[in-house]
């Protein structure tokens, strides 16, 4: 039976080049940098322009399927995964290097249906390396396969996450001990880019062996999570549980055993959910 979801994959892979295409010709332009949240969340003309040729170009293919955008939820959009079939768009994943040009600035699309995500596409826009995977085909880093190290043994890995600034003094403060604990079991370093769909990236093609984060968002991660998922490596929640899309936390590993052990090391701290709403589209319950 044909794959009713590749047609809307292939023509994603475009979409997604033309996206990336527009983030290196802001680069090369002054780029204007407004906040949101706080004074370190921060938004560009960019981000908003590169959301908006994203979603108009899929709506014009695909009228009936539902988006979540990272700007068009900060514009007051709702951010509710239901059963239809779902792009999660992060159009500029790394804003802040964006507005920097430190050089990892990526377009992270993945697609949802019946809230399985069927593919995932990231763009590292300026490294020129388009990421892709199909559920159950395999990932592929321009078009050529990739997967994790494999890596069994949390002291010999290399680990990825994100030091940003926390509001809350008890969190910023458990933020950095859970970093003193993973340096301290030890592993052979911590680094961070500044991209969580690159560090995925990074993961599902051995470059690392495991990468963690609380505190991010379903357009984040939903890229990156198919990618790491087919390029064999493991996603699980910071609770050690099974990972969850819309909980703004995740552990991604080369294997079980480095993904458990990061979740005995890690103390979590509240984050918020991206779906503030329960959506119950199960006409049986
Ligand atoms: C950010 C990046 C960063 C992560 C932040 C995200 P954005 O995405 O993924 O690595 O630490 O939490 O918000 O805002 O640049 O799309």
């Amino acid at each position: 039976m044909a794959d009713p979801w590749q047609e809307c994959m292939d023509y994603c892979m475009e979409v997604t080049k033309q996206a990336g295409s527009m983030i290196r010709e802001a680069l090369q332009k002054d780029i204007v940098v407004m906040q949101k949240s706080s004074p370190v969340d921060l938004v560009t003309e960019t981000d908003q322009r590169v959301e908006e040729l994203i979603i108009s170009s899929i709506k014009a293919m695909y009228p009936t399927h539902s988006f979540i955008g990272e700007e068009s939820v900060a514009a007051g959009a709702p951010s509710i995964l239901t059963d239809s079939p779902t792009w999660i768009i992060d159009p500029v994943d790394g804003t802040t290097n964006f507005v920097h040009r430190f050089p990892f600035v990526s377009v992270s699309i993945g697609f949802t249906v019946k809230k399985v995500i069927e593919f995932g596409i990231v763009y590292s826009a300026i490294e020129d390396k388009l990421y892709s995977a199909r559920k159950g085909k395999g990932a592929f880093c321009n078009d050529v396969p990739i997967k994790v190290s494999g890596q069994e043994d949390i002291t010999q890995s290399l680990v990825l996450t994100e030091m940003s600034f926390r509001e809350d003094p008890e969190h910023f403060n458990i933020m950095m001990d859970n970093m003193k604990a993973v340096l301290n079991i030890p592993v052979h370093g911590i680094r961070t880019t500044g991209s969580a769909a690159v560090m995925m990236c990074f993961v599902a093609s051995g470059a690392a062996d495991a990468y963690y984060h609380i505190g991010i968002h379903c357009w984040d991660m939903a890229g990156g999570a198919a990618i790491v998922t087919e390029a064999g490596g493991v996603i699980i929640d910071i609770s050690g549980g099974p990972f969850d899309l819309m909980s703004g936390r995740l552990i991604i590993a080369s294997s079980q055993a480095v993904a458990e052990r990061l979740a005995n090391e890690i103390t979590e701290f509240p984050c918020e959910r991206d779906d503030t709403e329960v959506i119950n589209d199960d006409p049986d319950q």
